[in-house]
Formats: structure tokens, sequence, C-alpha cells
């Protein structure tokens, strides 16, 4: 692969190494990157522990409930962040040009493990070197087996398309479920879900559970049996493009101009008849696929909701705009950014484990020390930048 060995010997460290635990400070963030079980764990290992106060308040994590735990509780950022080793995050950490220089408070030579948007925010990893911060951007993981319990994206999926659903039936005006009552029957809600990846299943399991008639489709032919499986049926137009329309790594290409045509011939007939439409399409790397028009939307039923999760890149219906929900030709478009922070607590349960799962895997075990061998699959593919250089294949600057 022509990538540079860089050793990380943290046995220099006399005592064990310690972790740092801010609060997230951007807006729509109510996740926080520990949750009271872990740190447990965490000092199981060997680590010690510091969380920043009120870190996990709007994730219902109570100071006390970290201190019981074994946490440091430190009130200052810049404190907790000047004498720890590992400092780990859900959001990126805000730099100079944003008013606050939380980058700028991180100890060199510490290792930051958080979401750091590296195709969105290339220039922190500028700040990353200047720095000497060895970052590494959970979003990266590779999807392999060994990894699925570090799988950031997966369980903040998963739950985002369950709370979709949740946040389509507060907008819908009636029931999911055929209800016969003896004032009359309530006929069930028809549910579409474009796209059926992580959260694309689990918004279809969510929508059948509270008793919907739920389809949905994709351009990955494979996904129709996991579709079927949970109850739903799978509409797709098949072509001998949707062959290939898997990349190796399991995600979607994007699909020829005839293919664009003929899916959006079959989503204009099926949608008009759907009361709710749960949009999960993405192409990694690209916008995201416009799969709803507004011609589309004229054809729905008034009343009928559709949630957009894709909309923070780029939206899978025209008409959706990121942090609101509108009424477009009486149809409501749901918009909200950051969706699994919708949900923080379960969403910081499972990402801190996926942190954890992580840190533990390339623990030195009871010492409290991490050991890092950047010729490995997992750190070669996450880690941005290494002792005061950017060591990542994509982000190499010419
Ligand atoms: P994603 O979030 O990138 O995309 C969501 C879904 O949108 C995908 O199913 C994709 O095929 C679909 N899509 C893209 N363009 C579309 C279009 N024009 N029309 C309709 N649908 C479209 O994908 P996600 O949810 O991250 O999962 C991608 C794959 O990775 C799945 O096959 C999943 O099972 C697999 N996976 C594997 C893991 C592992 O092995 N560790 C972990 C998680 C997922």
């Amino acid at each position: 692969m022509g990538y540079t060995k860089l050793p990380f010997d943290s046995s220099y460290h006399s005592k064990s190494m310690k972790i740092a635990v801010p609060k997230e400070r951007r807006s729509y963030e109510c996740r926080v990157a520990i949750a009271p079980d872990t740190v447990k764990k965490y000092k199981a290992l060997g680590y010690d522990v510091a969380v920043e106060a009120g870190a996990g308040t709007e994730a219902s994590y109570t100071d006390d409930m970290y201190a019981a735990a074994g946490a440091q509780i430190v009130a200052d950022t810049a404190v907790l962040l000047r004498d720890s080793d590992i400092v780990l995050k859900v959001q990126r950490p805000m730099s100079e040009n944003e008013g606050r220089n939380e980058i700028g408070l991180i100890k060199p030579g510490a290792i930051l493990i958080a979401m750091l948007n590296p195709y969105g925010a290339r220039s922190d990893l500028d700040a990353y070197v200047h720095g000497n911060i060895t970052a590494m951007s959970m979003e990266l993981m590779p999807r392999i087996t060994r990894a699925q319990a570090m799988d950031v994206l997966s369980s903040q999926s998963n739950l985002a398309g369950y709370r979709a659903v949740i946040d389509a039936a507060e907008q819908f005006g009636r029931a999911f479920p055929m209800m016969m009552t003896a004032a009359g029957t309530v006929p069930p809600a028809r549910c579409m879900v474009m796209g059926a990846g992580v959260a694309g299943l689990q918004a279809i399991a969510t929508a059948r559970r509270l008793g919907a008639i739920v389809c949905a489709t994709d351009v990955r032919p494979v996904a129709r049996e996991q579709v079927e499986s949970l109850g739903a049926s799978f509409v797709m137009v098949e072509s001998e493009e949707t062959k290939q329309a898997e990349t190796s790594g399991g995600y979607a290409k994007e699909m020829s101009d005839d293919y664009k045509r003929r899916q959006a011939a079959l989503i204009a007939e099926t949608i008009r008849k759907q009361d709710i439409v749960i949009c999960t399409a993405l192409i990694p790397g690209r916008a995201a696929p416009n799969l709803i028009s507004e011609a589309m939307l004229k054809t729905m039923k008034p009343g009928s909701v559709i949630v957009d999760l894709a909309v923070e890149q780029g939206g899978n219906c025209a008409l959706s705009e990121a942090g609101k929900v509108i009424d477009a030709y009486g149809v409501k478009i749901v918009g909200h950014r950051n969706v699994p922070s919708r949900i923080p607590v379960d969403a910081s349960s499972l990402y801190s484990r996926n942190l954890l799962n992580f840190i533990t895997s390339i623990t030195i075990k009871g010492e409290g020390k991490l050991k890092l061998d950047l010729n490995d699959e997992i750190l070669r593919a996450i880690t941005l930048t290494h002792q005061g250089a950017v060591v990542h294949p994509q982000f190499l600057k010419n």
C-alpha cells in the first residue's frame, strides 16, 4: 500500500493514560461519548477517566452517575484537556475560526477519537497536524467482521431509522395500525421506505411494529430478501445495471440517467398511494439521490408525511430543508438535523460502546496504555493525522 510505518509507543507513560470526555458544544448535539457503565470498563482496563461537568446532562447521565462509576468530574474544559492523553468526543472539536478553539486545548501528542467528518471539514486536519494530535475518525471504520462492534455509522443509523418513524407518527394526523372499533374501522397507514440499508431496515421494522403496511425500494437487489424478511414488500427497477449497483463495501453506486428515469416512474406510481415516506437513500461521498420530485409531491394525499433522513446530504426529497418541518401541497416534509441525537440516551450508550470496543482492541491489557500499529487495517483506515503529519492516503495533499 506504500503506507509509512509509524509506530506509536505509549510505554513512555510511566503511569496509565488518562481519557477525557468533554461536553459536546455543537448545536443539535445532545449525545455524549461516554456512558457511566463504560467508565467502569475503561477503569478495569487500567485507564484514568475524567468527564467534564454536565457532559451527560442531555443524555440523562448525571455527574453523580459518572463519579459513582469512578470518573473524575472536571468543571473547566481547558483543565480537562491539558493533561489528558486520549480525548473522546461525538462530534469534531471546534476550531479557532468557529469562535471556541477546542482543538487548541488538546495536549500535543494526545489522541483524539470522534466522528471528525474529514470530507466535510478537511481544514481541521491542518489544525490536528499543527497541534501534533493523532486524530482518528470513527466514521471511516472499515465494514469488516472484526470491526462490526465498532461501527458507529451502523449504531447511529439504526436509531435514526427508528426515530424517523416516530417523528413521522408525531406529524401524522392518523393512526398507524388498523383498528376495528364500534364506531367504525380505522384503516392502516401505508408507509414507503426509500433505501433499505441500516436506517431503512430499522424504519421498516418500526413501521411494521406500529401496524403500518410497508413497502421499500433500493438499488441493491440483495436488499429484497432483507426487506421481505421484515414483512414488507420490495419494489425496485431491476436491470443489468443493478447487478453492479453495490460496491465491494456493500454501498450503493450512483445510477445512470436512464435508470434514474425508470426509477422515478416507479416511485411516482407508488408514492401517490402512501401516507408516510421515510427517506434514507445515500451514496457515500456524493450528494444523496434526489428521488421525490416536486411533481410527485403534488400527487400525494393531503396529510401525508415525508421524513427525509438524507436532508443533511442534500435530501432525497426536492423540497426538504435541513432543520425544518415544512408543508408543501398538503404534505408535511420533516428535515430534522442530527436525528440520532433526538434519541440521545440510546445513541450515547451505543456510541460509547463502539468507542470502548475499539479502544479495548488496541489496549495493552491491564496497563491502561494504547499500542498503535498503524499498519493494522482498522487503524490505517481511521487515522487521519499522526506525529505532526497527515497520514491517511485520502487526505494527503499533492
Ligand atoms: P447508506 O447509508 O450508504 O445508504 C442507505 C441505503 O440507500 C443503501 O441501502 C443504499 O443501497 C440505498 N440507496 C442508495 N442510492 C439509492 C437510490 N438511488 N435509490 C434507492 N436506494 C438507494 O448505507 P448503509 O445503511 O450504511 O448500508 C450499506 C450496506 O452496508 C448494507 O448492505 C449493509 O447491510 C452493509 N453493512 C455492513 C456492515 C458490516 O459488514 N460491518 C455494517 C453495516 C452495514
